[in-house]
């Protein structure tokens, strides 16, 4: 294999830039060309491609995005979308292909694969919601951006004795809640894997107020309910108001933590090896803190199993 290329595709994760880099050095090191697709697989089709060097990649790994960029393509959907992304491979001499993203871009991965295009899929999202890895990259810089928001809620509410919902992302996976939550003392964590949490919330608000406790944090996945439909819910039951805080794109930007550029770091240089070894339709992943592969569809097929001990430890840590 004389040359590869690398993509990013779906939402931007911190850490992505520091897979993209890892990438790059690597393959330079083994002594093959990287090419960089921009716009993940709509770049692909439109034959948005150009040449990595050792300094395309220099001053990213502390940064937050891509400088790939990255973007949702419906056409790559489609057969016809598809075999112009073929074309364009062949018409650049690309013999193997990284595609950074989630469980969206590996669809795209699978079948590029299945057509015939070695490729090796490196996950990049926030959202933590790939079943056969324990991390994915950007998780761990998205709970760290909440954890910070709570902090700094915590003080006001403490100061103010009011009751906060903060609302985070991750779809529908309820981890970034349930890290973050944890990590941050929150009264409630509200996720989609466990729904009598709804129910409680009221009693605890209650039982609090009763025993001279004024401030409260609820941190609500955006993947279990609407954070308005909430504070209606609490105020209608107990007469309190909530403030609601919608964390948003703050969780999707900003410069990545050690663990997110080191996993990235090592998931870049493992995606070059696999291909260069010609281990074509991996998934690479993280298990127990030492790096896994699998095919991608068995990664695709992979049930998330839900973290019960952490979230049984929530509970009983906010009583
Ligand atoms: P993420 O990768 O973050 O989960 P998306 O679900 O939006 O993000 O998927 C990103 C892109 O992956 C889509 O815009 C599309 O180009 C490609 N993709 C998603 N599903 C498929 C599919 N079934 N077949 C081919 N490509 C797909
Ligand atoms: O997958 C990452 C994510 O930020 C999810 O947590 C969220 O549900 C979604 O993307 C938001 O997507 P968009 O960028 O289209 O608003």
């Amino acid at each position: 294999m004389k040359k590869i290329a690398v993509l990013t595709s779906g939402g931007d994760a911190p850490g992505m830039n520091a897979a993209i880099r890892a990438v790059v050095r690597a393959g330079i090191n083994s002594k093959i060309k990287v090419m960089g697709i921009e716009r993940g697989f709509s770049g692909l089709i439109n034959g948005e491609i150009k040449e990595m060097n050792l300094s395309s990649v220099g001053d990213i790994i502390h940064r937050g995005g891509t400088i790939l960029k990255t973007a949702r393509c419906e056409e790559f959907k489609t057969v016809d979308g598809r075999n112009k992304g073929h074309n364009v491979l062949k018409g650049f001499g690309i013999e193997g292909l990284v595609v950074i993203g989630g469980d969206g871009s590996f669809l795209g991965a699978q079948k590029l694969c299945h057509e015939g295009v070695p490729t090796i899929g490196i996950p990049g999202t926030i959202d933590n919601d790939m079943p056969y890895t324990d991390y994915t990259i950007g998780f761990d810089t998205a709970v760290n951006t909440v954890l910070d928001a709570i902090n700094k809620i915590r003080d006001t509410c403490m100061s103010h004795e009011k009751v906060s919902i903060i609302e985070v992302m991750g779809r529908h996976c309820g981890d970034i809640a349930l890290y973050a939550g944890l990590a941050g003392g929150a009264e409630n964590i509200l996720i989609p894997e466990e729904k009598s949490g709804l129910k409680k919330i009221c009693e605890k608000l209650i039982k609090g107020k009763a025993r001279g406790k004024l401030y409260h944090i609820i941190v609500l996945a955006e993947g279990i309910g609407n954070a308005s439909e909430l504070q209606k819910e609490v105020f209608d039951k107990t007469g309190i108001e909530a403030r609601i805080t919608t964390l948003g794109y703050t969780q999707r930007g900003g410069n990545p933590t050690a663990s997110d550029r080191i996993l990235a770091s090592r998931m870049g240089a493992k995606a070059v090896e696999l291909l260069l070894n010609k281990q074509s339709g991996r998934a690479i992943g993280v298990k127990g803190n030492q790096l896994i592969h699998l095919s991608i569809d068995e990664a695709l097929s992979a049930k998330k199993k839900f973290n019960r001990e952490l979230y049984a430890l929530s509970q009983v840590l906010s009583i």
